[in-house]
């Protein structure tokens, strides 16, 4: 095991923050992970858990142990008619993932195409995208407690998931390693085409075919171009993607912000809740495209924040809190981060 000391994690976060690690290590095996967090020199040390790093804003050098997820394979686990069972190493990047059951034809996760990071990093914030999220194919996960390093599959209930969120962005956060996730997908994919303008632009690449004969392997590719012309590429400009959630107002609030603001796009949940796209609240806040210092809102994206290249994680944080404040002061709603801010 190569355990680095002030080690620069400039190349490893999507932002492109440069702040330095007082330790780092790389895992690729559930052996070395049970040996660094049992060995006594990093024992009591404050941890930190890194995977892609496309969704963590880093504000500081940090003061501990970096563990850096690697753990590789993908894996068939068990099947049945219908479902096959894909256990995936927590160190495998996400998108391979999907490329290697979008080849085998195991449809789930073809909606959720070209999210940047991990497998181990997916169950974490239940990540989502076109009208899918992890927690609708989920199985289970493996890994285990830094504390104690005691090991623990967790089912599905156990994970409490919900709209970019679980138990392991609240309770256990860095206190609970993910080395293995295993999700159950379809033999037989339907596609899942609901989402905003998948169906159209799918139509538009079908050359004629009817819907029905189109492969989850066309829907990936229409999600990938969708995405590549929306969001910023993080190796050209520093971003982390959705910087906020998207915020859930009540039915009655979301009628009186009609009447001010009749072009306000959101859609009614089953929770008598409305959820509003926060990127239309921060564009109306004249944000969309300005940029301050070396930090920025992007020019195609309001709810994506950039590095221009030498921004500090602290000034980030200021620009955001800056847009915070601003939609709360025209309408009343207070936006709540995404990213994980350490
Ligand atoms: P990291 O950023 O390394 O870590 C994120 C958090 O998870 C940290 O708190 C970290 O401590 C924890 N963590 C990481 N690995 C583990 C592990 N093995 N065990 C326990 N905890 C762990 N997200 C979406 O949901 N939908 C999108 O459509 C989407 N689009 C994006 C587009 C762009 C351009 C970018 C840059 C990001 C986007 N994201 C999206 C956010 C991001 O891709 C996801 O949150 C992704 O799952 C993060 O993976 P990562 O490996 O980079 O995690
Ligand atoms: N919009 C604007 N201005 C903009 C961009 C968007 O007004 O600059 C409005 C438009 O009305 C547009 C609507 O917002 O139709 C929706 O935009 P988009 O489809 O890009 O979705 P989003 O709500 O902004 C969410 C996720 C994304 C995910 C997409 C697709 C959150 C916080 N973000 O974005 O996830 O890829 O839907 O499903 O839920 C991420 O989590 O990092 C992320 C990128």
């Amino acid at each position: 095991m190569n355990i680095q000391k002030n080690y620069s994690l400039k190349n490893r976060n999507t932002f492109g923050i440069d702040v330095k690690a007082q330790f780092f290590v790389d895992i690729a095996a559930e052996e070395d992970l049970q040996l660094i967090l049992t060995d006594e020199n990093f024992r009591h040390l404050p941890k930190l858990i890194l995977g892609g790093g496309s969704n963590i804003l880093l504000t500081d050098n940090f003061p501990g142990l970096v563990i850096k997820i690697s753990i590789p394979g993908i894996e068939i686990v068990k099947e049945d008619k219908e479902s096959v069972f894909i256990k995936a190493g927590a160190g495998e990047i996400w998108h391979s993932l999907v490329l290697h059951c979008v080849e085998r034809n195991f449809g789930g996760i073809e909606n959720l195409s070209l999210i940047p990071g991990t497998v181990g990093a997916a169950p974490m914030q239940n990540i989502g995208a076109y009208g899918q999220e992890i927690k609708n194919v989920f199985e289970s996960l493996e890994g285990y407690y830094t504390e104690n390093v005691g090991k623990k599959i967790f089912n599905k209930t156990e994970c409490s998931f919900a709209y970019r969120d679980s138990i392991f962005k609240r309770e256990l956060k860095n206190k609970f390693i993910i080395t293995s996730v295993t999700l159950q997908l379809s033999k037989s994919p339907v596609l899942n085409l609901d989402y905003g303008t998948i169906r159209e632009e799918i139509e538009k690449l079908s050359g004629g075919r009817r819907i029905d004969e189109l492969s989850i392997k066309n829907v990936s590719d229409v999600i990938c171009n969708i995405r590549r012309s929306k969001l910023p590429d993080p190796a050209r400009i520093g971003n982390a993607g959705s910087f906020f959630k998207n915020p859930e107002v009540e039915e009655e609030k979301f009628a009186v912000l009609k009447k001010s603001f009749p072009e306000i796009p959101g859609y009614k949940l089953r929770n008598k809740k409305v959820k509003i796209h926060a990127a239309w609240l921060i564009e109306q806040c004249g944000w969309k495209g300005k940029r301050v210092g070396e930090t920025g809102v992007h020019e195609r994206h309001a709810l994506v924040l950039v590095n221009y290249g030498n921004a500090k994680g602290s000034e980030i944080l200021s620009l955001a809190n800056s847009i915070r404040k601003s939609v709360e002061k025209k309408f009343g709603i207070r936006l709540e981060e995404e990213i994980n801010v350490v």
